[in-house]
């Protein structure tokens, strides 16, 4: 798969989403170029959000740059749906997120959202989860503690060196993991001490998939 149809075929399963969004939504926003091309799309509809709750700050910028106004989740008693990218997504609507960093945030929001609507290109299905290294984002002081951790559990950690996310913390990139139980290793990472948010999507998984394909998109 080129780089330009990878590229297209996000673009439309943004498009698809917008048919997702009722008038007057409160809506989440996720991050990464897919989300990108969603918020682009929204451009062309003025006034059909009435509020974005953001994941990241790169995302709120680029609302605020469309004209959208940005809430903090705070002053929301939730959210009607969120509408989010994703690295990975298994079939059970499973997914792996945080290759943007943004994954605490993101996981956030997911929870305070009714319905959560995952935007992918086809290339982020597989059948089981892993081949994507699960981000894992950690307190600093934490990170050799918690990548011991996670040796220990058969995964190869490695610090994403260089990157704070926007809560000031680190990430550990774990490779070589099979999740064949995903919903286990989630529980199993959410306990570690010094772990903030693990990666995987198991526990809340996505409502929606819209696939983008050369074939046009697939709602599953
Ligand atoms: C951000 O932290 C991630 O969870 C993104 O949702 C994910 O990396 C998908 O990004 P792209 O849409 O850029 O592939």
């Amino acid at each position: 798969m080129t780089q330009s149809r990878t590229e297209e075929n996000k673009r439309r399963a943004a498009q698809a989403a917008l048919a997702e969004v009722r008038q007057g939504a409160i809506l989440g926003v996720g991050t990464g170029s897919t989300v990108n091309c969603f918020i682009d799309a929204l451009i062309q509809h003025p006034g059909l959000v009435r509020h974005a709750v953001s994941s990241s700050e790169a995302s709120t910028a680029r609302l605020g740059a469309a004209g959208i106004e940005v809430v903090d989740l705070n002053q929301v008693s939730g959210l009607d749906l969120y509408i989010d990218g994703a690295d990975e997504a298994d079939p059970g609507r499973r997914l792996i997120k945080g290759g943007g960093g943004a994954l605490t945030r993101e996981k956030i929001v997911a929870a305070a959202a009714r319905r959560f609507v995952c935007i992918v290109d086809e290339s982020k299905l597989v059948p089981v989860l892993g081949r994507f290294p699960l981000p894992v984002e950690v307190i600093p002081m934490a990170r050799n503690l918690v990548a011991r951790e996670l040796r220990s559990r058969g995964g190869r950690p490695v610090w994403r060196q260089g990157f704070v996310t926007d809560n000031g913390n680190q990430i550990l990139d774990v490779h070589d993991l099979t999740i064949s139980d995903p919903l286990r290793l989630e529980a199993d990472l959410n306990q570690l001490v010094g772990v903030v948010t693990v990666g995987l999507f198991a526990a809340r998984p996505a409502d929606v998939l819209l696939i983008g394909s050369d074939r046009g998109v697939q709602k599953r």
